[in-house]
């Protein structure tokens, strides 16, 4: 029973990772003007790593008896940059929800899956610092604009 409910949350994680995959993309091919020359890349890394991300979960929705799912979340998509890092953000924090209620459904015997569960909750945690970076919603405070060195000893 806590099993299902394991592969239900991995099902999810699946489908947005499915959407990640479409998703980011639509958003390399969508970039332009020169943001394109950084983007295009950024987004295309990205729908790569949600492909890894994808055959990962499958393969384990497999292992535990389940059928992974062949339907992605909702899409979003617009031609605005800073629109699309919002979509990716809304996406990301989506995905780490998924993982986090994954992680929460592993019973005493899927400790390793508990663990792999870890790993990828940290890397989309990452993924989301660098989409709160990116569209300004994490910044760091610069108290004083100044720096002097104290004197070496
Ligand atoms: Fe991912
Ligand atoms: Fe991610």
């Amino acid at each position: 029973m806590a099993e299902s409910k394991l592969v239900e949350h991995l099902n999810k994680a699946l489908s947005l990772e499915l959407t990640g995959i479409i998703q980011y993309s639509q958003h390399s091919f969508l970039v332009n003007g020169t943001e394109r020359e950084v983007f295009c890349d950024f987004f295309r890394s990205q729908a790569d790593e949600a492909l890894e991300h994808a055959k990962f979960l499958g393969d384990k929705i497999v292992a535990l008896g389940g059928l992974p799912t062949v339907e992605p979340a909702m899409i979003r998509q617009t031609v605005e940059l800073k629109e699309m890092l919002e979509q990716d953000l809304a996406l990301e924090r989506d995905a780490f929800e998924a993982y986090r209620s994954a992680w929460d459904a592993c019973a005493e015997e899927h400790l390793a899956t508990k663990f792999w569960l870890e790993e990828h909750i940290a890397e989309e945690q990452l993924h989301i610092e660098e989409l709160e970076k990116l569209t300004s919603h994490r910044k760091a405070t610069v108290d004083h604009e100044k720096i002097v060195l104290k004197e070496a000893g």
